[in-house]
C-alpha cells in the first residue's frame, strides 16, 4: 500500500533541506546581529490559548486534538500566544526589554495554494517592554536587514505600513462603534484579495448604513498620510497615531531602510491582537501572498493574565520567500554546496579496512569524510568522490606498505604521495 504525503505538507529531500537550512540560518544570523536571543515553546498548546485573541480566521484553521485525559489541544498556528504565555510566567525575573526570536514549525489547516501550506516555518522577532515607535522601526529594520542580506532589493519587495490605532480612530469618527471594529477589520484585511463587488457585499453584511460604507470605501482609497486629513477630520487619537506613523517613517529613514517602506491604509492584519503600527511585506510585483507581517500588540500579555506590557514584532514565513528567491534566481547562486573534505578510496578489497580506518581518523579530526562501501574499480570510486563534491580523494593502496598514501586534488586533478604519520600529525 502506497501512502501519499498529507495535503499541504512538504517532504524535505536533501536538496530542499539545504534550502530550508540556508533560509533559517540567515534568519538566525540576522536575529543575533540585531541583538535578539532565541526561544522556543511546545508544538501543541491548550486549544483555548489560540481562541482568546488570535481572531476567527486562525481559529477556523486550527488542527485540534484531544489528549487521553480529554483535554482540548491544538497544534500551534503561530507562536505569539506562546511567547505571551512564556513571558508572563517569568515576568518579574526576565530582564527588560525582552528581544527574542524564534523559528517555529507552524500548522494551519488552510486551503493549500501558492505560498500557503498546512505546515510551514516562520521567523519571529519580538520586542517586549518598549513603548516607543523606535522598537517598531527596529523590527522592520531587522526584516529588511535580512532581505538585503540575501539580495532582495527595493525592486523586489516592499514593506507596507499603517496603524490599527489610527484606523480605529478614523472608523469611530465615521460612526463605527467599538464592537463592530473587529468584524470590520477582518473584512478590510481581505480587501486586496477580493473582487470589489465581493468586498462591498461583505461590507453591506456588516455595516447597514450606506453613508458609512461610502465613507469607509473613500478612506480605504487614501494613498498618503497627508490625504487622510482631506478625507476626514482627525480627532486627537487619530492625529497622535498619524504623528506616530510620521515618526516611524523618519526613523526608518535614519536606519537607512526608508526606500523599502510605504504607507498603505489597506494594511489592517488578520489577527485580532494588534493595537498600533501594523505592517505586511510583499513582493514588489504583488503577485504573491504576503511574505510576512507584524505590528504592535500592547494588550496581548494582559489578555493572557499578565501585566500591561507593550510589545511589537513580526512573522515571516518560508514558503512565499522560497518562491520569490527561486523566481529571482537568488537561490542557486547562494546555496552552499554539499562539501566533503575527503573521500577515501581503496584500490582493492584488501585495503578496505585501512580505508575505513583512515576515514574514521579524518572524521575524528572534524573533517567531513566518506568511503566507498564497495572496493569497486578506482574510476568508479573517483566518480563517487566527485558526485559527493569531495575536495580531495585519498587513495589507499600498495603505497601503504611504505606508510604512504596517495592524495588527489579533485579540482586540479593533481596527485601527491604523502607520508601517513606526517599527514595525520599535520591535520588541522
Ligand atoms: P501572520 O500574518 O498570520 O502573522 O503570518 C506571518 C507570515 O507567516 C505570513 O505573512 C506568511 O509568510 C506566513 N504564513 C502564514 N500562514 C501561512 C501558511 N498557511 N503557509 C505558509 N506560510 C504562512 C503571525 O503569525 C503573527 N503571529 C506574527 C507576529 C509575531 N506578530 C507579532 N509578532
Amino acid at each position: 500500500m502506497k501512502i501519499p504525503p498529507v495535503k499541504g505538507t512538504r517532504d524535505f529531500y536533501p536538496a530542499e533541506m539545504a534550502v530550508r537550512n540556508w533560509i533559517i540560518d540567515g534568519w538566525k544570523k540576522v536575529s543575533v546581529r540585531n541583538g535578539f536571543e532565541e526561544y522556543d515553546g511546545p508544538i501543541f498548546e491548550y486549544l483555548k490559548m489560540f481562541q482568546i485573541k488570535s481572531g476567527d480566521e486562525i481559529v477556523e484553521q486550527l488542527f485540534s486534538l484531544q489528549d487521553r485525559g480529554g483535554r482540548d489541544l491544538a497544534l500551534r498556528p503561530e507562536i505569539t500566544p506562546t511567547l505571551a504565555r512564556m513571558v508572563n510566567q517569568r515576568i518579574n525575573s526576565l530582564p527588560k526589554p525582552i528581544k527574542w526570536f524564534s523559528v517555529p514549525r507552524l500548522f494551519r489547516a488552510e486551503r493549500p495554494q501558492k505560498g500557503r501550506l498546512r505546515e510551514f516555518f516562520q521567523w519571529n522577532i519580538d520586542i517586549i517592554g518598549v513603548d516607543d515607535v523606535l522598537a517598531d522601526a527596529e523590527v522592520i529594520f531587522c526584516a529588511v536587514d535580512y532581505f538585503r542580506d540575501i539580495g532582495l532589493g527595493t525592486d523586489d519587495i516592499v514593506v507596507k505600513i499603517s496603524s490599527r490605532e489610527m484606523l480605529a480612530a478614523l472608523l469611530q469618527a465615521i460612526g463605527i462603534v467599538e464592537n463592530e471594529l473587529e468584524l470590520l477589520y477582518a473584512v478590510l484585511d481581505k480587501r486586496s484579495r477580493l473582487p470589489d463587488d465581493t468586498f462591498e457585499q461583505m461590507l453591506v453584511e456588516r455595516i447597514a448604513d450606506e453613508n458609512k460604507r461610502e465613507k469607509i470605501i473613500e478612506l480605504m482609497c487614501v494613498d498618503s498620510i497627508e490625504q487622510i486629513g482631506d478625507c476626514l477630520e482627525l480627532n486627537k487619537t487619530a492625529q497622535e497615531s498619524v504623528d506616530e506613523l510620521g515618526r516611524l517613517f523618519e526613523l526608518l529613514g535614519v536606519m537607512g531602510v526608508g526606500d523599502y517602506c510605504v504607507f498603505d491604509i489597506g494594511i489592517v492584519r488578520g489577527l485580532a491582537y494588534y493595537t498600533g503600527i501594523v505592517f505586511e511585506i510583499y513582493d514588489k510585483a504583488s503577485e504573491l501572498r504576503a511574505i510576512g507581517g507584524g505590528g504592535r500588540y500592547d494588550n496581548l500579555l494582559k489578555q493572557f493574565g499578565g501585566p500591561a506590557i507593550p510589545a511589537t514584532g513580526f512573522g515571516i514565513g518560508d514558503c512565499v520567500l522560497g518562491i520569490l528567491l527561486e523566481e529571482k534566481g537568488l537561490l542557486q547562486k547562494q546555496l552552499p554546496e554539499r562539501n566533503l573534505d575527503y573521500f577515501v578510496a581503496c584500490v582493492d578489497e584488501s585495503y578496505k579496512d585501512a580505508a575505513v580506518k583512515v576515514t574514521m581518523r579524518l572524521r575524528s579530526a572534524c573533517f567531513a569524510a566518506n568511503f566507498s562501501y564497495k572496493a569497486a574499480k578506482l574510476n568508479k570510486q573517483l566518480k563517487q568522490a566527485s558526485d559527493q563534491n569531495a575536495n580531495k580523494c585519498i587513495i589507499v593502496g600498495d603505497e601503504l606498505k611504505e606508510d604512504k598514501l596517495v592524495i588527489k586534488d579533485m579540482t586540479t586533478g593533481e596527485q601527491e604521495l604523502i607520508d601517513f604519520d606526517k599527514f595525520f600529525a599535520e591535520l588541522k
